[in-house]
C-alpha cells in the first residue's frame, strides 16, 4: 500500500494551482526517507532537477551532498528529507514569484505535516524568507536556530550561490556543522 507521502505526490502531481505546472517537464515533489526529521528545503527546481523529478540533482546538488557526507548525512539514509519551496520549475530558471510560492506552499505545508521534522534547513534566501522571516538575510542570519512551533529552523546558503561565491563555503560549512551539533542535542543521530 502506498504510504501518506506517496499518495500526497500523487495528488500534488495533478496541481495546477498555478502556471507552472503547465511548462514543468515532471515534477519534483521531494525525495528522502518518509521517517526524516530533517527536512532541507530550497528554492524550485532548476532544468535537471525537472528533466529528472528529483531535487538537487545537478551541479548545486552535487555540492549539497557533498556537505551532506561532510557530516555524515546523505540523501539516501533515514535521516533527513529534501524538498523546495515549488515543486515545479520556474521557465529559464528565474526566482518563483510569490503568488508561485504561496500557490505552492499548502504542499509543503502537507510534507512539514507527515514527516513531523524536528529540524528544518532552509536552503537560500527564497525558502528562509518564506519559512523563517520575510526579511531574513542569509549573509546576516545563516548557522542561526531559532524554534518556531516546536521545530528548528535554519537558514544557510543556496548550494548555487556558493558556487557562484566559493568564499562563503568556509561559513557554508560552519553551518552545516552547527546542524549536525543540534541533531546530536536533540538526539537524533543515534535514532534509525
Ligand atoms: N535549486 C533548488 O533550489 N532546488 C533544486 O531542487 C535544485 C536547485
Amino acid at each position: 500500500m502506498p504510504d501518506a507521502m506517496e499518495l500526497l505526490r500523487a495528488q500534488c502531481a495533478g496541481c495546477r494551482n498555478c502556471p507552472l505546472g503547465n511548462t514543468r517537464t515532471n515534477l519534483v515533489f521531494g525525495v528522502g526517507s518518509p521517517t526524516a526529521k530533517v527536512l532541507f528545503v530550497g528554492e524550485g527546481p532548476g532544468e535537471q532537477e525537472d528533466l529528472q523529478g528529483e531535487p538537487f540533482v545537478g551541479k548545486s546538488g552535487q555540492l549539497l551532498d557533498k556537505y551532506l557526507s561532510l557530516i555524515d548525512l546523505d540523501r539516501g539514509g533515514s535521516k533527513i528529507y529534501i524538498a523546495n519551496i515549488v515543486k515545479c520549475r520556474p521557465p529559464h530558471n528565474r526566482d518563483p514569484q510569490p503568488e508561485e510560492s504561496e500557490a505552492c506552499m499548502p504542499w509543503l505545508r502537507q510534507q512539514v505535516r507527515l514527516l513531523r521534522p524536528r529540524i528544518i534547513v532552509c536552503l537560500g534566501r527564497i525558502a528562509a524568507q518564506r519559512l523563517i522571516s520575510p526579511d531574513f538575510r542569509v549573509t546576516r542570519e545563516h548557522g542561526q536556530f531559532r524554534e518556531k512551533g516546536g521545530i528548528w529552523l535554519m537558514g544557510t546558503f543556496h548550494p548555487a550561490a556558493l558556487l557562484r561565491n566559493t568564499a562563503q563555503k568556509k561559513d557554508a560549512l560552519a553551518d552545516f556543522q552547527a546542524l549536525r551539533d543540534k541533531m546530536a542535542q536533540l538526539n537524533l543521530l543515534d535514532e534509525i
